[in-house]
Formats: structure tokens, C-alpha cells, sequence
């Protein structure tokens, strides 16, 4: 297999130098298959007759500079995922229990292909890039992420939603036994779900994501496939993926039904809508520390140019 990954910005300009050597190195010594198997990442663009489909999302123009992007070992180490802990290092410990293996995700619904994909032929046909996007947190805090996916759009050409289909629903892994809070059953509904509105999730930002920084997703991180929506609060990002539902009507997501009043469905930054219990005004950026000036957070998290006309006439302190 030829690997490949289509990247506008090489990764050699964003990720710290020794990973990128790292990288490379399993590459010359032919490593990376392995490391990927059973669930191979890379796709071989040489056979990738999907690739036209999408080419025409312009890339460049979503992506920031990947020299803004926060340092690799922050990101991997700060994590929020609740099946498994609800502190970051105790969840990136213990997320490494999580079986990826043998990866497959279930489309259902209002849906002309319903299927079940593995995480193999769900790359094969993809061509990967690299997206390098703002992240902002509902707690306030932020990075920037060079994400390795693909446009869910990509996917929904795929499979065609029927007209009757109006929102996503994305469904998270259910591993009890790998999961502390998922066998205990403490605080949220599980499995973790989130959703889009149908455009929104047909959005050229909207990915289905499987690496970052070059290599493949770390499982902490939402390997193996997780949504990325950058001009959304983080929540919306669900992690570990295995389901993907074509809907009629709007979804009970994990956090709206947890608290209604904190946690709306659509989720846009917004720093003029604060959370009941804090400002969302500003953010703290991961990269500089914790006492590290604070950055004042935009309307959409900066992709307003690009996202604004979804909610044309819409109240967003209402549908916030
Ligand atoms: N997905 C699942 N399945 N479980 C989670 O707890 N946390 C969400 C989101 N996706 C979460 C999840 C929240 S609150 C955030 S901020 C982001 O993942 C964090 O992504 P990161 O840990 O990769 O930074």
C-alpha cells in the first residue's frame, strides 16, 4: 500500500521536530502499516476515485497557520472524556483501555445506503488531509489542533440521507468494561451522543477526524474516528464514534439532557451568550500555561465568515 496523506501544509512546518523525525522514520522503515493495522489510516490516493468528489473544499482557506498550532504533548495529555474519568490526565490514563480494534461504524436512519462500515473501507476511499483548526472548550479554555480527516460531507455523498433527513446523530463507543463511568453509571446518559443539524454537518469545516499532528488519532483523543466542529464548543466533538444516525428530528444530546440551561443543542462559541456559571468572553490557550494571558474568543470561534449565513434570522442567546 502506498502511503499518503494529501496535506495542504506539510507537517513538518506544525508538529515539533522530533515527532516529525519519529514519523519519518517509521515511514522509511516501512513501520507505519503496522502501527495503523488493523484500522490502516492512510489511504492510497492512487485509487481514490472519491477524491474529486471533494477536492473543491478549499482546505487552505479553513486552516490556520500550523505554527500556531499547541504543542502535541498538551493536547494528548489535557483530555476531556468522561466514559473514563473526569479529570484530563486521569482520562488520557486510563482512554488507553479503550479497544480499537476491529473498528466498524453503523449508518442508520433516514439513510438510502444504511450500512455498516469498517474503519478500513471507510479510508480506503478517502483522500486524508491535514486541517489545522481553533478548538475552544465550554470551559474555557483553547488550543489549535492539526487534525488528520476527511469532510463528513465525504461520507454523506456516500451513503445519501434521504430529504427526510434532517439531523446527525453520533453515537460514542460503549466499552463498559473499559469504561469506569459507563460501568458505574455515574453522571451523564451513556453512550455519549451529540448532533448536527443536516447543513451543519454537510459543512466543508465539519470532519470526521483520525489522526492529528501527522499520526494516527491517540486513543485519549477520540481515536479511531471522531467529528471535529470547530466553530462549536468541544462537547460537540464526540469521540470514538461507531454509530452515525440520519434523523428526522432533533436528538437528546448526553450534555443538553444533563443540563438543558448550561448545554444547548447547537452549541456555537458565542462569547456574547456566557455560560450560566461562567463568562465566555474570553479563553485561556493551552500553549502558554495556566497563568498565560487570555485571548478574547470569538463569534463562532473565528469561522463566523464561514459558518454566520447557517443561522441567518436565528436568536443565538435563545438557541444558544
Ligand atoms: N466524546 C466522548 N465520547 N466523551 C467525552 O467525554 N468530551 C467532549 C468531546 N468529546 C467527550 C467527547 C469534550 S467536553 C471536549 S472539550 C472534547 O471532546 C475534548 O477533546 P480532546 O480531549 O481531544 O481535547
Amino acid at each position: 500500500m502506498i502511503i499518503k496523506i494529501d496535506k495542504t501544509i506539510p507537517s513538518s512546518e506544525i508538529t515539533d521536530p522530533e515527532l516529525f523525525r519519529n514519523r519519518r522514520a517509521l515511514l522509511k522503515a516501512g513501520m507505519v502499516s503496522a502501527l495503523l493495522s488493523p484500522t490502516a489510516l492512510l489511504a492510497d490516493t492512487s485509487t481514490s476515485p472519491n477524491s474529486s468528489d471533494w477536492s473543491h473544499l478549499d482546505v487552505a482557506d479553513n486552516s490556520l497557520n500550523r505554527g500556531n498550532a499547541t504543542p502535541v504533548q498538551v493536547v494528548k495529555n489535557y483530555t476531556n472524556y468522561y466514559e473514563f474519568a473526569f479529570d484530563k490526565q486521569g482520562a488520557t490514563h486510563a482512554a488507553q483501555a479503550l479497544n480499537t480494534d476491529h473498528w466498524s461504524v453503523e449508518i442508520v436512519g433516514e439513510v438510502e445506503k444504511p450500512c455498516s462500515i469498517t474503519l478500513e473501507d471507510l479510508l480506503a476511499k478517502q483522500t486524508l488531509k491535514d486541517y489545522v483548526y481553533r478548538f475552544r472548550c465550554v470551559e474555557a479554555w483553547s488550543m489549535v489542533v492539526p487534525w488528520v480527516g476527511f469532510p463528513m460531507k465525504a461520507l454523506m455523498d456516500r451513503v445519501k440521507p434521504l430529504s427526510t433527513a434532517r439531523y446527525v446523530v453520533f453515537t460514542s463507543a460503549n466499552q463498559p468494561e473499559a469504561m469506569p463511568n459507563v460501568r458505574k453509571n455515574l453522571m451523564l446518559a451513556w453512550p455519549y451522543t451529540e448532533g448536527l443539524r443536516i447543513d451543519e454537518a454537510a459543512h466543508p469545516l465539519t470532519l470526521l477526524a483520525v489522526g492529528m499532528y501527522g499520526e494516527v488519532l491517540p486513543k485519549q483523543n477520540g481515536a479511531p474516528l471522531r467529528l471535529v466542529v470547530p466553530w462549536k464548543y468541544g462537547f460537540k466533538s464526540i469521540k470514538a464514534i461507531v454509530k452515525i444516525e440520519f434523523a428526522r428530528n432533533a436528538p437528546l444530546t448526553t450534555w443538553s439532557r444533563f443540563a438543558p440551561d448550561e448545554y444547548g443543542f447547537y452549541a456555537n462559541v458565542n462569547p456574547n451568550v456566557p455560560h450560566p456559571r461562567w463568562s465566555q468572553y474570553s479563553e485561556r490557550p493551552l500553549s502558554g500555561g495556566f497563568f498565560s494571558a487570555r485571548r478574547k474568543t470569538e463569534l463562532f470561534n473565528g469561522y463566523a465568515d464561514q459558518v454566520a449565513s447557517l443561522y441567518d434570522g436565528m436568536d443565538l442567546r435563545r438557541l444558544f
